[in-house]
């Protein structure tokens, strides 16, 4: 191990002078955070990468979790599951578009302290009532832009769940 150690503490060893084990181990923890520093940041990066998926499908159903989330502490104490997820709701919304949906829950809601939440919460919200009224999480998140909200069509299956 020592040989190894050696060139990264820049400590070659004096001849005659037998290391005592203590120093060993001083040695090896200078290596070890010599790496730690030098390795950390991919560390990092490689824990982020599995806290925030970057491919498409992920980040979609990441969404629908997260707006879940949100209207669990934001909108539950007033709109039971069953209330924004029944056959009137569907009847409703569906024909109309996610850009719609977005609009009037980001305009008017929570009641009572209507646009408190971030647009990316609304967003994750919509995706959320669109997964509960049965349509299938899309193969991306619902993007921050009305065109492309506005070009999702709520289809909903007559039967969800
Ligand atoms: C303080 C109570 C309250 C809170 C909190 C609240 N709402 Fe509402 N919501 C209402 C009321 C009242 C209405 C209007 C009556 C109705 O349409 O049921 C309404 C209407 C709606 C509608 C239209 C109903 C429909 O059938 O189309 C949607 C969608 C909605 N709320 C979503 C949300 C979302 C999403 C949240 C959380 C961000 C939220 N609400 C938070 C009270 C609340």
């Amino acid at each position: 191990m020592t040989p190894v150690l050696s060139p990264l503490v820049n400590e070659r060893p004096v001849p005659g002078h037998h290391p005592r084990p203590v120093d060993a181990v001083r040695r090896l923890a200078r290596a070890l955070l010599i790496v730690y520093l030098a390795l950390g940041p991919f560390a990092t990066a490689a824990a982020q990468d599995t806290a925030a998926p970057t491919d498409p499908a992920a980040l979609a159903a990441r969404q629908v979790e997260r707006g879940e989330q949100w209207f669990r502490s934001a909108c539950l104490q007033c709109h039971a599951i069953g209330a924004v997820s029944n056959p009137d709701f569907r009847l409703k919304w569906g024909g109309r578009t996610a850009q719609d949906l977005f609009d009037l829950i980001s305009r008017t809601m929570p009641d009572g302290d209507p646009g408190s939440l971030s647009r990316g919460a609304y967003l994750a919200i919509t995706a959320y009532l669109l997964k509960l009224n049965g349509m299938p999480v899309a193969s991306a998140p619902l993007a921050a832009d009305s065109t492309a909200l506005g070009g999702v069509r709520l289809a909903f299956p007559a039967t969800p769940r």
